[in-house]
């Protein structure tokens, strides 16, 4: 049977673009660097974060930076319309030390994106989101809420610092 060159051609880039597309799939699900939401965080009552009861949760602390054994936890809430560490006190955190993020919220879903990195996390009412950065470089990087949230979406912001 003849099969015309230019279809076979064509029948040749539509297979690579098939193969291309189950690769970005299967990269983005198991790919080095990348983290699917889960819920290894663990949960917690929403309506203890808005009232600021810390004390009373087993798995999450007052919105800070701690040390751990090997690097910190960083424990941080967001809400409308703003992030907690805030700008002004700054989540100072080392460079070269496994830094793990917790985030809550207690109100609606925001998102958690450290500008000009690939950290990135949904935070969801009564989920916490647990994630480990270990930054190379010393720097300040703005905390982006990227899920819209409401009138003040725009302006909620927060930063992190990387120091020696
Ligand atoms: Cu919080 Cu958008």
């Amino acid at each position: 049977m003849h099969v015309h060159r230019f279809e076979r051609l064509w029948f040749g880039a539509s297979l690579v673009l098939v193969v291309a597309f189950i690769g970005t799939i299967i990269y983005g699900a198991v790919g080095p660097g990348i983290a699917m939401v889960d819920d290894s965080g663990g949960t917690v009552d929403p309506s203890v974060i808005a009232d600021g009861d810390y004390e009373s949760v087993d798995n999450f602390r007052e919105p800070g930076v701690y040390d751990t054994e090997d690097g910190v936890d960083v424990y941080v809430v967001a809400r409308q319309y703003l992030f907690q560490p805030g700008t002004s006190e700054a989540i100072r955190v080392p460079a070269g030390e496994p830094v793990t993020f917790h985030v809550t919220t207690p109100d609606v879903t925001h998102g958690f994106n450290l500008a000009g990195t690939n950290v990135n996390s949904m935070v969801i009412p009564g989920q916490i989101a647990e994630f480990t950065v270990t930054f190379d470089e010393t720097g300040k990087y703005g905390i982006v809420c990227h899920e819209y949230c409401g009138s003040g979406h725009h302006t909620m912001e927060g930063q992190v610092v990387v120091v020696e």
